[in-house]
Parts: structure tokens; sequence; C-alpha cells
């Protein structure tokens, strides 16, 4: 109906948090750029995101991160077949920013515009790899505001199994990490800082773990590490001076660690999928890709996951979500709104 070519080149726009990003993706796989502006630096000395300064920096960036990503691309916004743009979940006025300026450009250039919800760009980033698993598989999103399990039929097919009741494993990682003086964002700064310590030397609680849930909580294990911190460091030397900071921190990611893999390995049986996607922010983690290739070895099933810059936010991965939508003629007018919850699985079934 809309589109002018066999192949679909698709703008991603994802601008829900705290990166102002945009993709080019062709056929919902081939990456053709992948822009990101951080706002690290403005965050930085508030410990966290401040949702203000998000929507301020993203109003900034984001005709620039489009640019790059255009130009970086070798192509011109009339060689555009369609827009697609994260909607939600998200900072509501971060949100608006990406949107407004998608809706802007989709009207100007008279093309189809795709409501992205977020989650389903994290898992459908791992099929910006050459080489993406087969459907059915299990999902576990893993990032600063998600932790979920999802038994994944096909595109826009996702059953929730499980999810976080409190803090997401990316939160938790940020939280501790500011406690110990590690700074944001705290999931690099832990696992740097964990890569010179022991990961037995304190047993953090494994939360969830022994229950027949798929659910997780980590708000448990943030105030365990903050108490433990608290007397680390007033009795440092009587009270355990053989341990140090490197080693609580690897304690803590060993303890998200196992939680994560135990859970995400309990789906896989579950569904009897063959294999297991991890994507978002904390799949970056080079601890919880060695224990999860470990895990998927023993039980001769495999484990999937999208390069660190497919990980974390980016529009190339709204870019593949809204190629499927379009591809089926399912587009967003302009009255599209934006949503700070919006669960994946209220989503239609595309096929
Ligand atoms: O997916 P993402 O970029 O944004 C959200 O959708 O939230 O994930 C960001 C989260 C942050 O909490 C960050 O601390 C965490 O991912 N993260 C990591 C690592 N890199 C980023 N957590 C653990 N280890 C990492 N290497
Ligand atoms: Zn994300």
């Amino acid at each position: 109906m809309f589109f002018r070519r066999l192949s679909m080149i698709i703008l991603g726009i994802d601008t829900s948090c705290d990166d102002t990003s945009a993709g080019v993706v062709v056929d919902g796989k081939s990456v053709l750029s992948n822009s990101v502006h951080s706002q690290v630096e403005v965050h930085h000395p508030h410990g966290g995101v401040v949702p203000e300064l998000a929507s301020r920096e993203h109003t900034r960036n984001i005709m620039p991160v489009v640019e790059a990503s255009l130009s970086k691309a070798g192509i011109q916004l009339d060689d555009l077949d369609g827009i697609a743009v994260t909607v939600g979940p998200g900072l509501v006025g971060a949100l608006l920013v990406g949107l407004y300026y998608a809706k802007g450009l989709a009207y100007v250039l008279n093309i189809p515009l795709a409501a992205v919800n977020h989650l389903e760009g994290h898992i459908l980033s791992i099929f910006l790899e050459e080489a993406p698993p087969p459907f059915p598989f299990v999902a576990l999103t893993v990032s600063g505001g998600h932790t979920s399990l999802y038994d994944v039929a096909g595109y826009g097919r996702y059953a929730l199994m499980g999810q976080t009741l409190d803090d997401a494993a990316g939160e938790a990682f940020d939280k501790v990490a500011k406690i110990s003086g590690l700074g944001y964002p705290g999931g690099v700064a832990i696992e740097r800082m964990a890569a010179s310590g022991a990961c037995d030397k304190v047993l953090f609680p494994r939360p969830c773990m022994e229950k027949d849930s798929l659910d997780f909580s980590f708000s448990g294990l943030k105030t365990a590490v903050a108490l433990y911190m608290k007397k680390w460091r007033e009795d440092r030397k009587e009270h355990d001076p053989e341990i140090s900071l490197a080693d609580i921190a690897a304690s803590f990611q060993e303890s998200v660690v196992d939680v994560l893999v135990h859970k995400a390995m309990t789906a896989r049986r579950r569904t009897g999928a063959p294999s297991v996607v991890i994507a978002g922010g904390v799949a970056c983690n080079r601890r919880l890709r060695e224990r999860f290739l470990k895990a998927a070895a023993q039980e001769g099933v495999r484990v999937y996951f999208p390069r660190p810059e497919y990980c974390t936010d980016n529009g190339a991965m709204i870019a593949a979500a809204g190629y499927h939508q379009l591809l089926r003629g399912k587009t967003a007018d302009m009255s599209a709104d934006v949503r700070s919850k919006f669960p994946i699985d209220s989503l239609p079934f595309l096929d």
C-alpha cells in the first residue's frame, strides 16, 4: 500500500530514557547506521537520570542524531519508506520529544509511522544479528527499567512469563554502584570493579531463587548490599578485613547473575523452546554472558546475545520492530500518544 520499493528502509528513533538514538535499518535486519547520543555527562552529577534534563537534552540532540544516522547510512530523507518511534514504556517527557519529531517527519515526507513498544525493540534486537534464533524462544529483557521473561512465539506474539516485583536488575546495579561510590551509570562501573574481585567472598541473598515463580525481586538484595557496605565501611578493619570493594561488587554481581540464569533457564525448560535470547543493557555484562553460555551448553540449548551496541537503547532495534508492523500495514496516525507503562503482551498479534 504505502511502499515504493520491495526493500523497506526504516528510520527508528528512541528517546525513552537518557539516550537519544536513531538507526536506519533495511527490512528489519540490515543495519545501515545506528547513532546514539548519550546523556551520561548531564546526569552523572545527579547520580541518576533526571527526567526534566533528559527531555531538554533530547530536544537539543534529536535533529543532529537523526542527521548523523542518515548520513552514516548514506541516504537522504527521501529514501526512507517509514519511520518507527518508541511510544513507551519510558519517561513521558522524553518519549514525547521522539514521538513528535517522528510525527513531523512522517507527515512532511508522507510516509507511514509505526508506534513501537520499547521492550519489543529489545526482544527483536537479536534480529539485527546475522544468525538470529528461530521462533519460538524465551526472551529475557534485562535493563534499567525492566526485568521480564517472555515466551516468544513470533513477531508480536509475546506471552509474559515473569517480571520483577520491584527494582529491575539494571536499577539494582545502578543503586549498588551509587551506594558504593562507583558513580553512574552503575552497571559498567560494577562490572569493572568486580573484575578484580572474588565472587564468593560475600554471600548475598539470591531473591526468589527457591520459588516456583518466574518473577524477580532485587530490592531486598540492594538493601542487603547497602547494610553490608555500611558495616564494612564503619568497621572495616575488624569486620572482614580481607574483603575488598571489588569482592563486594563481584559478590553482588554474582547474586544477580545467579538469579537471572536460574529463572531464564527454568522458563526455557517450561516452554521446551530450543533457545534463549538475552537483551537489554544488562546483557552487556560479560559475567552474565559467560554464565549463560555455560548453562546453555550444559542443557544442550542455545543462548543468543545481541552485540553490546544493540543491547543498550538504540534506534536500530526500534526500526526492526517498526518494520514488522509496517510490513503488515499496521500504521500509527497523528493522534498517536506516548505511554509511560506499556505492557508488551497487550500488543495485537502480527501474524
Ligand atoms: O537497555 P538500557 O540501555 O536502558 C533501559 O531500557 O533501561 O539499559 C540500561 C541499564 C542500566 O541500568 C545499566 O546500569 C545497565 O543497563 N548496564 C549494565 C551493563 N551495561 C549497562 N549492567 C550490568 N553490566 C553492564 N556491563
Ligand atoms: Zn531499554
